[in-house]
């Protein structure tokens, strides 16, 4: 009898280890990743000149600090199993590249999947998980991004908690990014595994529809926020809904893209930057590096934001901040030019998630309109603006003192 109540205890504290490193992402993790802009051409020329853009563009300044290599930088395992990255195009090798990211005060994230291939078809972990996780962290790797191809018969939870168990054994602090696309509701099971996990597919350059490959579909910006319903419970400190890193700058409108980056700080979500940091233009650099708007997506209290409205292609959203402090963000989703009204004093908003909520008859805020940058008044005074299509109004709310 003792002896079975040792095996279970012992059997407990085993499964217990299985966590990953807490504390890594108090605020949603903020950095680059290269696949939506360069797919496989990835090498180490432009991981250094793209570490050397986040520090020189204020994009370092503003917080992002991961540089996150996706698929294909991967070259051949040896007669041992370790494996290498790509001679040709990483030259160097990751350790000297880690070294580098690491002298801008920079992090270093890489990539790979729980199959035994990942989806560009290269090697994947499987089977060799302590040992790749040995590897990154003796490389210096900061982040890790684990994706889902090729995975066969494989059980979501067991694999993801494999490599968070890896990460864990080789020691190193390493943010552990899930990257199964939703499709075993990781939210459910991942907030002891990982600090982020993708929610959806693929997002795709494109506002408001689908890009069809044949055997997979890609997703505008539209679709994945729809895809966001009834997550928000599910993220906070050191575990966020991840609906996929940012198409700002590859080809939208700059309304879009403002949209886009608006709706994603209103999500908590991660903001991971996808476009080419080398060659951005003033406006892309400007929207990726609003304080004000990384301020809402960075807020400490880590509230995913709620959807209040939808009508007639207009949501409204608000995200409970610290300090008494809301986020508001009028998104219109119509082809054409928007008039808005809103009339405070009708709306009395209650967040049963985060038990917060505000009743304008009772208390006026005043408004600060993020991308004017100026302040707009108070709640004392219906809102009446006009929204230009598939743009935002994006506001802070703080309240005014009796
Ligand atoms: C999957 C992921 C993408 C990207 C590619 C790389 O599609 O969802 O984000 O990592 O693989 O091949």
């Amino acid at each position: 009898m003792r002896k079975s109540i040792l095996i279970l205890a012992l059997c407990l504290a085993a499964s217990v280890q299985a966590q990953k490193f807490a504390g890594l992402a108090p605020t949603p993790p903020m950095g680059w990743n290269s696949w939506n802009k360069f797919g496989c051409d990835v090498d180490e020329a432009l991981i250094r000149a793209t570490a050397d853009a986040m520090a020189a563009s204020g994009m370092k300044a503003a917080g992002y600090q991961y540089v996150v290599i996706d698929d294909c930088w991967h070259g051949q395992r040896d007669s041992l199993g370790f494996i290498h990255p790509d001679p040709q195009r990483f030259p160097s090798g990751m350790k000297a590249l880690a070294d580098y990211i690491h002298s801008k005060g920079l992090k270093f994230g890489i990539y790979s999947d729980a199959g035994w291939k990942t989806c560009a078809g290269r090697p994947g972990s499987r089977g060799r998980e302590f040992q790749d996780a040995q590897t990154y962290a003796a490389w210096g790797i900061d982040y890790l991004k684990y994706d889902w191809c090729h995975s066969d018969d494989l059980a979501a939870k067991g694999a993801y908690k494999t490599m968070s168990e890896a990460i864990h054994h080789a020691g190193r602090p390493i943010v552990f990014s899930l990257c199964e696309w939703g499709s075993n509701k990781p939210w459910e099971w991942a907030r002891e595994v990982g600090h982020l996990w993708r929610t959806t597919g693929d997002i795709a350059v494109v506002f408001d529809g689908i890009v069809d490959h044949g055997t997979w579909k890609s997703w505008g910006v539209m679709q994945i926020l729809d895809m966001q319903e009834g997550l928000r419970v599910y993220a906070g400190p050191d575990h966020w809904n991840d609906p996929d890193m940012m198409e700002v700058g590859n080809g939208m409108t700059v309304s879009e893209d403002r949209a886009h980056f608006s709706m994603w700080c209103m999500l908590a979500a991660p903001l991971m930057a996808g476009n080419d940091l080398r060659t951005m233009n003033a406006e892309t650099r400007a929207i990726l590096t609003n304080a004000q708007a990384i301020a809402i997506n960075q807020d400490p209290l880590g509230i995913q934001g709620l959807k209040y409205f939808a009508q007639d292609s207009l949501e409204i959203w608000f995200k409970p901040l610290q300090q008494e402090e809301w986020a508001a963000c009028f998104l219109n989703r119509s082809r054409l030019s928007k008039p808005v009204t809103f009339n405070w004093d009708e709306h009395h908003i209650v967040d049963e998630f985060s038990k917060r909520e505000i009743d304008f008859t009772r208390a006026s805020w005043k408004l600060f309109d993020v991308w004017a940058n100026r302040e707009m008044g108070t709640t004392k005074k219906p809102l009446g603006v006009q929204i230009p299509s598939h743009d935002v109004l994006l506001l802070r709310l703080t309240a005014l003192k009796k």
